[in-house]
């Protein structure tokens, strides 16, 4: 009779000796092909061979183990039962039937509780498996074929295409920063600016910009700059400790620009009952052009 059990047991040995001349074999043929030298390549295939060998090990003793470790040729009574499916559920499982629990009852008896000698159970075991297979899907996704991203490498792609898609739409105009914005004058968007800034302003800058608890935005005098650059940045990021919000996360930039070119529009206006100027002058031409 042929000796399975051996068989099995041996099987890994011979796979390791086997894949491990094999790469050598591989590294040797490839380096000569590509001009490459034997490290090179060797380096590449070493850690995805091992982890192949170690898991293609880890596999065969599993089954080894599962199929004659334990309660090998006894009678059972799954294999007394014909169907298919009852073989296959043992073998995996090795779990004993509700009307045979009689045969691995214990002797114990604490108070008319009864202890079974039973396996684990069966959802324990098919996770188990089911890990196993994930194991190799993953190791051949990430590791050996590299089809799949690892996390480092998933973030440094995002960020790039983030970034070129953020060069393309500053270049386009459809995002601006405070690099880039220029002092918008077209009706349409004063008035969506006079919008936003009635609806989010108004409150600490009064109705018509003359200053409350936020400075007048009236004058000649900016304590963050005057231009429409300067003015842009104050609004986007806010001078939080001085009670100015940051506006970056609730404004896009094209909202910021129309309310920013607003804020300029309003120069000279000069409302009644207006805050004193604080800050710096800018002159009105500096705010037209746009300074930094
Ligand atoms: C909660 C009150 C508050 C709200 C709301 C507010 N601001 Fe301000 N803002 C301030 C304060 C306070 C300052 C002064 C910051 C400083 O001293 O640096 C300021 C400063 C500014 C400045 C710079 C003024 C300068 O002299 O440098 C601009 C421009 C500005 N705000 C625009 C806006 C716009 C536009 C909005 C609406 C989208 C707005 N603010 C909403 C309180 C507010």
């Amino acid at each position: 009779m042929v000796n399975w059990k051996k068989i099995v047991f041996n099987a890994p040995i011979a796979v390791v000796c086997f894949l491990l001349s094999a790469v050598n074999l591989f590294a040797q043929a490839s380096a000569t092909a590509q001009g490459q030298t034997e490290t090179e390549i060797f380096n590449e295939t070493y850690y995805d061979t091992v982890a192949i060998l170690i898991l293609g090990v880890v596999v065969l003793i599993v089954v080894g183990f599962l199929y004659f470790g334990q309660g090998a040729g006894e009678e059972t009574p799954e294999k007394a039962t014909a169907s298919v499916w009852g073989k296959i559920k043992y073998f995996l499982t090795r779990s004993t039937p509700i009307e045979k629990e009689k045969d691995i009852m214990l002797d114990h008896d604490y108070d008319g509780i009864k202890e079974l000698d039973n396996r684990i159970p069966p959802w324990w075991t098919y996770l188990f498996y089911g890990s196993i297979i994930f194991t190799i899907y993953y190791l051949l996704n990430y590791h050996v074929f590299n089809s799949g991203l690892l996390q480092a490498e998933e973030y440094n792609q995002e960020m790039q295409v983030a970034l070129m898609q953020r060069a393309e739409l500053e270049k386009s105009g459809v995002l601006v920063n405070e690099e880039t914005v220029t002092l918008l004058t077209d009706a349409g968007i004063l008035n969506e600016g006079k919008d936003i800034y009635t609806a989010n302003c108004v409150a600490c800058h009064g109705p018509l910009g003359g200053g409350l608890v936020g400075p007048n935005l009236t004058d000649n005098y900016w304590i963050n700059g005057g231009g429409i650059k300067n003015i842009f940045k104050t609004i986007k990021f806010g001078v939080p400790a001085k009670g100015m919000i940051s506006w970056e996360t609730q404004l896009n930039s094209k909202q910021i620009q129309a309310v920013a070119s607003y804020v300029v529009s309003l120069n000279g206006t000069n409302p009644p009952a207006a805050k004193q100027p604080e800050g710096n002058f800018y002159s009105a031409s500096d705010s037209l052009k746009g300074v930094n």
